[in-house]
């Protein structure tokens, strides 16, 4: 179970527990990564357990506010991810019926329901319990002399995992991957009951069969290989996320996503809608697509769109979600289908809940990542917002084809920068100096420049901003100077001369400027600081050199200051909640 919930550290890790129940339960759990644990904990022994990892939401992270909780005497403990809204009310009722609460969580309420409506029959506790709760939770809850788990899910991941003798319940794959490739996800309002032999699912109060898939990667995919660290992994893997993402959707015969049918039913414009890094795919994927179909794209955050009206007539939907469990994405596909979007999801995981509520979903094959900082998923999410947009594109013959044959370059260049990464590493120690740093780009490179920031500011902790060029004297021109360092994204298309332009200015203000520029770009040498020289590619493909370029200098930059490159402070690599 420790070696399972390790797998899962990625996806929060300020605090961690475990539950073992026999015919008591107990509970070791503390502020502690899970290797921490595993040393401190007693020998225990019982055939049944649940674990969590946490990314606190309600209550600091701290030894009593960390999973499991249990109720009143201790005979029950439950392990939830999500997010009880109406906790507080449920809290003060049970309070007033004689029930004692230790944490500060909204997950602690679960545990003392299921002990009000327990009466001999757990799984019906758990159902009449979660009756009572409004919000979004993926939970497992165990009973002290009852070999079984409960497992039940709503907006929030939850799988089961078929071995031998033996079966588990986890809130994602590589937590079972050492064990068992076989699965079977989990619906919303489902409620499973496990035991070692046998797994019994209840949707509405009917037993309810679904699917069993087998996964296709192995747990080779979810270790590190080698490399010090998953992220360093993730980013050499890159040439060949690329050619995989391509190569599923290249040779398809028939286009995968019927983009006619769109245009069929007079849509006129697109909107794509991601978090995070992959929004900054989709703001890449806004150039792409006007370049290249020429309509009018909006690529807006989740969690702004959420909340406020929307004029969606003859509009195209995209979301993209590498774990496809963002919830703030999840609600933005449930608004658009609301208004009778059609939505397309982009996504990396099989199975996942985007991939279940969207019309439409389109893989991208980058495999399991598991650094928190996202690398390989936005490269392959390019990778198929290129391919959509030159399926349908309005470019000319010559264009078209000049513009596959880059594609099909492209995992040799990105090989180039990752073997040139002794150089990038010498601009990384420069870096780690500074507390401050802007980027900025222009055009396609503009959301580069967000990308970088985004990638040093998590991982190395310098306060790191991005910025499009022009905007740079409108008020960050304030804080330039020696010991502000500015990295240019320089790419050789209409914004060059301008880009030029913003960096002499930079230049006049004191900032050391680095520039990324392409092969053979002499009069930036002589404007810029220092250069890193990237390989040459299309103007429009030149986000993916780019983007490998600042992810390598933010790993090494992170590394020579000492962090925790995979699992950054306060971070979580999918958020569940809103
Ligand atoms: C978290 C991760 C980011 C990721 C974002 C969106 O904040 O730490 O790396 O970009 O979520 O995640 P998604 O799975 O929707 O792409």
């Amino acid at each position: 179970m420790l070696n399972c919930l390790g797998r899962l550290e990625y996806r929060g890790y300020d605090s961690c527990g475990v539950a073992v129940s026999s015919s008591g339960i107990e509970v070791y759990k503390d502020v502690v990564r899970v290797e921490a644990l595993k040393k401190a904990l007693p020998r225990v022994s019982g055939t049944v357990g649940i674990g969590h990892t946490r990314w606190a939401t309600h209550g600091e992270p701290s030894q009593v506010n960390a999973h499991p909780h249990c109720d009143c005497h201790g005979s029950i403990a439950v392990v939830h991810n999500g997010i009880i809204n109406n906790f507080q009310r449920l809290k003060r009722q049970l309070i007033s019926e004689g029930h004692n609460f230790v944490s500060e969580t909204d997950t602690e309420v679960i545990p003392h329901l299921i002990e009000k409506y327990y009466h001999g029959n757990l799984e019906e506790a758990v159902e009449a319990a979660l009756h009572d709760v409004e919000g979004s939770y993926a939970i497992i809850a165990t009973r002290a002399g009852e070999p079984k788990l409960v497992a039940a899910r709503k907006d929030s991941p939850l799988i089961i995992g078929i071995g031998d003798r033996e079966n588990f319940i986890a809130s994602d794959v590589p937590a079972i991957l050492d064990y068992t490739d076989r699965v079977i996800y989990l619906e919303d309002g489902d409620i499973g009951v496990v035991t070692s032999d046998t797994i019994k699912i209840r949707s509405d109060g009917i037993e309810v069969t679904r699917g069993e898939h087998k996964i296709l990667w192995s747990v080779e995919d979810a270790q590190k290989a080698g490399y010090e660290h998953f992220m360093l992994k993730e980013i050499h893997e890159q040439p060949k996320v690329i050619r995989d993402t391509l190569g599923e959707y290249a040779q398809a015969t028939e286009p995968v996503v019927d983009l006619e049918v769109m245009r069929d039913e007079g849509i006129e414009s697109m909107l794509i809608l991601a978090c995070g890094t992959s929004y900054h795919a989709a703001l890449v994927g806004k150039y792409i697509v006007e370049e290249l179909l020429r309509i009018p794209v909006r690529a807006e955050i989740a969690s702004e769109f959420n909340y406020y009206p929307q004029t969606l007539a003859r509009t195209a939907a995209i979301v993209i979600t590498q774990s496809g469990e963002t919830a703030d994405t999840l609600k933005a596909i449930g608004r658009l289908k609301e208004v009778g979007c059609r939505v397309v999801a982009i996504t990396n995981v099989v199975g996942s809940s985007a991939s279940r509520i969207a019309d439409q979903t389109i893989y991208t094959r980058a495999g399991p990542e598991i650094s928190v900082a996202a690398t390989k998923s936005f490269v392959a999410q390019l990778m198929v917002l290129y391919w959509l947009a030159l399926s349908y594109s309005k470019a000319g013959v010559r264009r078209l084809e000049s513009l596959s044959m880059g594609l099909r370059q492209l995992p040799s260049k990105v090989q180039q920068v990752l073997d040139d990464e002794d150089i990038i590493r010498e601009y990384a120690d420069y870096l780690s100096g500074y507390e401050d740093v802007f980027f900025i780009g222009r055009g396609i490179n503009f959301p580069v420049a967000l990308e970088g920031a985004l990638k040093l500011k998590e991982i190395s902790y310098i306060h790191a901003e991005g910025y499009a060029a022009g905007e740079l004297k409108h008020g960050p021109f304030a804080l330039l100077g020696s010991d502000t360092p500015v990295i240019a994204i320089v790419a050789q298309d209409s914004t060059y001369e301008a880009m030029l332009t913003n960096i002499k200015e930079v230049k006049a203000r004191g900032s050391p400027v680095i520039a990324l520029a392409g092969e053979g770009d002499e009069a930036i040498g002589e404007l810029a600081d220092s250069v890193i020289t990237v390989p040459q590619v299309d103007a429009l493909f030149s986000p993916v050199v780019n983007t490998v370029v600042l992810q390598l200098l933010a790993y090494y930059t992170a590394k020579q200051r000492g962090c925790s490159i995979d699992f950054p402070r306060n971070l979580a690599k999918s958020v569940t909640v809103e």
